[in-house]
């Protein structure tokens, strides 16, 4: 039996982690549940898992919370150091916060040494190297549920870590891989979340419609995996079947394949070391028939030249590249601004600050307030 917590239960990476967890309660039980506002959704998985604890993010919402699970034995809490309880609450923690909100109870289950399943990328990539080295002090181990982190912890399995030459992140290209620069300029925020090949949630769908998400994912990788920038590559492979390679220095290219699901990296790490069924499609290379390879196009995307800039800048730029992205993509997709202003925000916020990353967590934080703040400062000057 392995003792999991799921912060982020209500949405897809929850979801489909349930869905696992689930199928196989011989398996797992459930310490803790955790979402933001959705108080109904919680409150039914909290007592369909017989969760002990159910942690609501907004606080005034306790109250529904607590009524929602009256009659049975769940705790209900909520707020801050209700999240960091629920990190710590178990054996294996699946971080699956999207954005910067998931930074503080990762960091709570890293402090004590648990292992996380790593989702909320957002997380690694604003705290970057103390998170690492927070994890080494403690023996907290970091298993990536990200599907090419996954794919890449795969190919290097009993493998010589040292003759690694490169690591190779494939991308679908997104919704808008073959628009020109004139027909970005016009798509809709519906247009942007509806994913070709993953069904996501709405910040990780825009993310990848940008190419954000795989200049977050480049950052991700480096930190993950120590190698620099100049040794992780991205190509666009539209089929979205291999999910990353991993080249040695032999010249063998190990890679691995899937359907498009979330649930088989999950069930890697809800499995690790070992692995379990899933319900997952079966990958029919047969019907694949051929697999796709291009560069990516840094003039459509520039988000991906972006992020290779923040990553060898270094410092905090990796975290004001995060930051000011989460609060482009909540404009958009408020319909704010349009889809190349969300690259142009993060570019401005990138040459407007150059500060060195803080050695706390709080430092950290504040810091991510700071660039927010600043970021929402300039959208109301264009809007003005
Ligand atoms: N979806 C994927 O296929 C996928 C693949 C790879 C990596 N990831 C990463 O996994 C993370 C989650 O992505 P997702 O697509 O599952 O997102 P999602 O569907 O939007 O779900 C987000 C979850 O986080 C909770 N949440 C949101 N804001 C919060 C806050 N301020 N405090 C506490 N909880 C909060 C939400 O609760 P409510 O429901 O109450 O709002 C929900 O449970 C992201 O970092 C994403 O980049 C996702």
């Amino acid at each position: 039996m392995k003792r999991i917590a799921i912060l982020g239960a209500t949405g897809s990476i929850g979801t489909s982690t349930l869905d696992l967890v689930e199928a196989a309660p011989e398996q797992f039980e459930v310490a803790a549940v955790t979402a933001a506002s959705n108080v109904a959704e919680l409150a039914g998985i909290a007592r369909r898992t017989r969760a002990r604890l159910a942690v609501i993010a907004d606080e005034s919402r306790l109250e529904m919370l607590r009524e929602a699970l009256s009659g049975t034995n769940i705790q209900a809490a909520a707020g801050e150091s209700a999240l960091a309880e629920a990190a710590v609450s178990a054996d294996l923690v699946i971080a699956a916060i999207v954005g910067t909100a998931g930074l503080a109870p990762v960091m709570a289950a890293v402090r004590a040494g648990r292992t996380i399943g790593l989702a909320n990328k957002e997380a690694l990539v604003s705290a970057g190297a103390l998170m690492i080295e927070e994890a080494q002090r403690t023996g907290a181990t970091l298993l990536p549920i990200d599907s090419e982190h996954n794919a890449i912890f795969q190919c290097l399995a009993g493998q010589d870590c040292d003759k690694v030459a490169r690591l190779i992140l494939t991308a679908s290209g997104g919704p808008f891989r073959a628009f020109t620069l004139d027909e970005m300029a016009g798509v809709t925020p519906a247009e942007a979340v509806a994913h070709p090949n993953w069904s996501m949630g709405a910040k990780i769908s825009v993310d990848s419609a940008t190419m954000m998400n795989k200049g977050l994912e480049l950052i991700e990788a480096h930190h993950l995996f120590g190698l620099p920038e100049s040794r992780i590559d991205i190509i666009v492979h539209r089929q979205s079947v291999i999910h990353s390679l991993v080249e040695y220095a032999d010249g063998s290219m190990l890679a691995q394949l899937g359907s498009p699901d979330m649930r088989v990296p999950i069930g890697h790490i809800l499995a690790w070391p070992r692995r379990m069924a899933t319900q997952a499609r079966r990958l029919d290379l047969i019907e694949v028939a051929r697999l796709d390879f291009e560069a990516p196009d840094p003039v459509r995307f520039p988000a991906l030249r972006l992020a290779r800039e923040a990553l060898k800048r270094g410092g905090a730029a990796p975290l004001t590249l995060n930051a000011a992205n989460e609060i482009a993509v909540e404009a958009f997709r408020a319909s704010q601004i349009s889809f190349p202003a969300i690259a142009a925000l993060v570019e401005a916020m990138l040459d407007a600050m150059d500060r060195p990353l803080p050695s706390s967590i709080p430092d950290v934080l504040a810091l991510d307030s700071e660039v927010r703040a600043i970021a929402r400062e300039r959208l109301a000057k264009l809007s003005a």
